[in-house]
């Protein structure tokens, strides 16, 4: 059996100004997705191929789109998708980030919607649609993954009706009071689209029980034990919280290359409790709260003056768009206020990179680090805090987490605050910093179990045998 997997973005994408030509993605799609891969290379999964269709990241001009396809397919198993500038436009910047990524993270204030942008997603799903209709072959399993594409599964069932889709959102799915904004049509068009597939995941229970009452006020359809009878075939909607390569990153965290860097950092730091934070650059991240917090401590709690350092990391991400533009001068703002107000000849409180890194130098970091500081507003899962958790060992590193971050459902024994409240992330720091060895390792002891007994080929093997079962026993679906 071939795996199919689609997403809008391949692992690789391409990138000039780079030397090799190409640059990697980041986010929790790929980082995810990359780790299952490594399981069918080394044969540890039921799949004996893969194939990964996905957008290429740039509009290339004909001439030299098959040279560049000849590259993807001789060293690695992609095939890229072509946008020109305006479908790219109007689908990925317009409709994917504008509307639906503000929407569905509870942002509706920052959602701008176009009629012509999302003319240009549904010609978008179109274009991936064909790219795929030349590739399937007999018993292949399709997955696609996330919000750019939801409109694909029904597209493919239309022409195959008996293959098998499974579809997976890594966002949250929003309440039907959020959903609703969107236009009906654009309401309908993407359940609908949805619903093309065996089964739809989640990472949590709330958001699958958001998308059945959607289903239900939108499409009048009812789920019976979360299954959809669609007359000649079902839908199953099912939770599974993507999990972490546990295993790859506990050796990469014992690793020469990144024991020594852990040492020349640690070395350097090793006057200070160092806190953690790490992110896509994206305002759903909260990270002005985050900074307003750790001000606060420094101003609440002086005696941290000088003891300690925030290590603030942000990946460059959607440079394109306003919105992100703003929160990167606003955070430049706030790390410049908090070093202006309280840096010392021997002291800054604020280390701030800029730049995206690879895991070895983020395990290295992990590694290093007292306390990881994920405060998101809202955040389908974040893998930042399960890698954090598995790159220590269980004595070591104190995880505040955000209670609307799906991570926290599995991970309730970090600290959890609520990311609006800056009070309340200023008292969480200062309690991570205080926090008693025996407390850290009782907490991280729970967590490392959850985290090594379902990691991301678990989650990866649940969804294809959930969607391999759904629409086999019909007989006995049947009669729900
Ligand atoms: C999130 C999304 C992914 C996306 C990633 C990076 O993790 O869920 O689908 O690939 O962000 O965003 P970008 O817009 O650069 O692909």
């Amino acid at each position: 059996m071939r795996l199919i997997i689609v997403s809008n973005r391949l692992p690789i994408t391409i990138d000039r100004s780079n030397k090799s030509g190409f640059k990697r993605s980041i986010g929790g799609l790929v980082t995810g997705i990359l780790s299952y891969i490594n399981k069918i290379k080394s044969g540890v999964s039921e799949f004996e191929d893969y194939l990964w269709i996905g957008w290429a990241g740039k509009s290339i001009i004909e001439s030299e789109q098959e040279a560049i396809k000849r590259e993807y397919k001789e060293n690695y198993k992609y095939v890229p998708i072509f946008l020109d500038e305006k479908v790219q436009k109007g689908f990925y910047e317009e409709y994917c980030n504008k509307v639906i990524w503000p929407l569905f993270h509870y942002f509706q204030d920052f959602a701008d919607y176009k009629k012509s942008s999302w003319d240009c997603y549904k010609q978008a799903n179109v274009i991936f649609y064909n790219t795929i209709k030349e590739q399937i072959k007999k018993d292949d399993f399709i997955w696609i993954h996330d919000y750019h594409l939801m409109l694909l599964p029904q597209m493919i069932r239309n022409d195959f009706p008996n293959v098998k889709i499974s579809f997976f959102l890594h966002i949250p799915f929003p309440s039907y009071d959020i959903f609703r904004l969107l236009p009906l049509e654009n309401q309908q068009a993407i359940l609908n689209g949805l619903l093309g597939a065996d089964v739809i995941g989640v990472h949590t229970i709330d958001y699958a029980q958001e998308f059945q009452k959607t289903i239900s006020k939108v499409l009048n359809f009812k789920a019976v034990q979360n299954i959809i009878n669609l007359g000649d075939r079902f839908s199953k909607i099912d939770i599974f919280p993507m999990g972490i390569d546990y295993k790859a990153i506990k050796e990469i965290s014992i690793s020469e290359a990144c024991s020594q860097k852990k040492k020349i950092t640690k070395e350097r730091l090793k006057n200070y409790k160092i806190i953690l934070s790490v992110d896509r650059l994206d305002y759903t991240k909260g990270i002005i709260n985050r900074l307003e917090a750790y001000y606060n401590l420094l101003l609440e709690y002086p005696e941290w003056i000088e003891k300690v350092i925030l290590k603030l990391v942000i990946a460059p991400s959607r440079r394109e768009i306003d919105s992100y533009k703003k929160v990167k001068r606003a955070i430049d703002e706030c790390v410049g206020k908090i070093n202006g107000r309280f840096s010392s000849d021997n002291w800054i409180p604020v280390e701030y990179q800029y730049s995206q890194l690879n895991l070895v130098e983020l395990c290295a970091l992990y590694g290093i680090s007292d306390v990881g500081l994920v405060t998101p507003l809202r955040d389908g899962m974040n893998l930042m805090a399960k890698e954090f958790i598995a790159a220590n060992s269980p004595d070591q590193g104190v995880l505040i987490l955000s209670e609307t971050a799906g991570a926290v459902n599995e991970l309730f024994d970090a600290i959890s605050i609520n990311p609006f409240s800056v009070d309340e992330i200023t008292s969480a720091i200062h309690k991570a910093l205080t926090m008693s060895k025996k407390e850290i390792q009782l907490r991280n002891e729970r967590m490392h179990l959850r985290l090594s007994s379902y990691d991301v080929s678990s989650w990866a093997n649940e969804i294809i045998q959930t969607t391999q079962e759904v629409n086999s026993s019909k007989v006995s679906l049947l009669k729900i």
